[in-house]
């Protein structure tokens, strides 16, 4: 089985990326033959600074690396050191219904939120079809904003398949997490950048301590039970926490008498127990960039020959 996802370098990475879309893939990556790469070109539709691309794209891979992706177990590669995407998505591209773009829900958002249309970010879904079906994934990891881009992926994948009559592509299946569909943030809405609601993977854990204790509570007083249910705090603490913490934490709540600041630092504690080997990693990569370079070129390298075998097999298909 392959498994694959992509995450764009546009911005320092939050704990909504982390739970939501690496530790999933992070997970899976003993079950079957994993791929993770750093999308640049979709982070292109919206960031146009070089300096900035450069730094978030190493950023990324260093953040995979330094949370538990295996380089032996996973091939990690830059989008960009594949070239032979460009030619499969414009492969995609021909086969590809206007209204099924049209419909496209982040196309729409983003035009909502201002930025401005510009063919990339209107094309963007068959780019990601073309990451998704060069490699011939089987299992597409991705949080719940991105499902449709996988079944739109699925409904390029068939129309071409059915045009030029043979199997070229293997129809990929999203994988969201329903437990984590969605982290909220420090505001309660969904953890994102453009809401400045995140906490960073790798922010200094004094910064975490001073958001963790902004969260805002109600104002039950200690003494009293508290629902855990509705509170940002708990929400936070179980993406972290194994059962047993869980279960010992919702006890705390029903049974009054544990304040909002228990529970905040609580949640720091066992953010600095999870995170603290994976900072540590971190700091040992960024000061070996020469490693970091060679996992990503023999990552590109494995991508690589799994795409051009796929591009060959597309332009036969379509008579080139
Ligand atoms: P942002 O919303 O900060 O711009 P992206 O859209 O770049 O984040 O998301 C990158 C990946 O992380 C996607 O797979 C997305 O589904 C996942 N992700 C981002 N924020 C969250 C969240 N709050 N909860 C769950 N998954 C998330
Ligand atoms: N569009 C995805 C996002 O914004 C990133 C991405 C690009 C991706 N290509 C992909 C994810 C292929 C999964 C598979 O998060």
């Amino acid at each position: 089985m392959r498994i694959l996802t992509g995450i764009q370098p546009s911005g320092k990475l939050h704990w909504g990326n982390y739970f939501g879309a690496m530790k999933p893939i992070i997970d899976l990556q003993e079950k079957g033959e994993t791929f993770v790469f750093v999308a640049q070109y979709h982070a292109l539709t919206t960031v146009h600074d070089a300096a900035a691309l450069r730094e978030s794209s190493l950023d990324v891979a260093l953040d995979f690396l330094a949370c538990g992706l295996n380089p032996e177990k996973a091939c990690l590669f830059m989008q960009s050191d594949v070239p032979e995407l460009h030619e499969l998505a414009w492969l995609l591209s021909v086969v590809t219904p206007m209204g099924l773009l049209e419909r496209c829900h982040s196309y729409k958002d983003k035009m909502a939120r201002g930025i401005a249309a510009s063919h990339g970010l209107f094309a963007y879904p068959v780019l990601m079809a073309a990451d998704i079906l060069a490699y011939q994934s089987d299992l597409v990891p991705v949080g719940r904003d991105q499902k449709q881009h996988v079944e739109v992926t699925r409904d390029i994948a068939a129309k071409f398949n059915q045009i030029f009559g043979r199997e070229v592509f293997k129809m990929p299946e999203p994988m969201i997490s329903e437990a984590v569909a969605v982290i909220p943030g420090l505001d309660g809405q969904k953890m994102s950048k453009s809401y400045h609601n995140t906490i960073g993977l790798f922010e200094e854990p004094k910064e975490v301590k001073a958001k963790i204790m902004k969260i805002a509570t109600d104002s039950t007083p200690l003494e009293e039970p508290k629902d855990p249910d509705a509170c940002r705090v708990f929400a936070l603490y179980k993406l972290f926490a194994n059962e047993a913490e869980q279960a010992e934490m919702r006890e705390n709540y029903l049974r009054g008498g544990y304040g909002y600041g228990h529970a905040k630092k609580a949640l720091f504690e066992i953010y600095k127990r999870t995170f603290g080997p994976f900072r540590e990693r971190r700091e040992d990569l960024a000061a070996h960039p020469d490693v970091v370079r060679d996992i990503l070129a023999a990552g590109a390298a494995k991508a690589r020959a799994a795409a051009r075998e796929t591009l060959a097999a597309a332009r036969d298909a379509v008579g080139l």
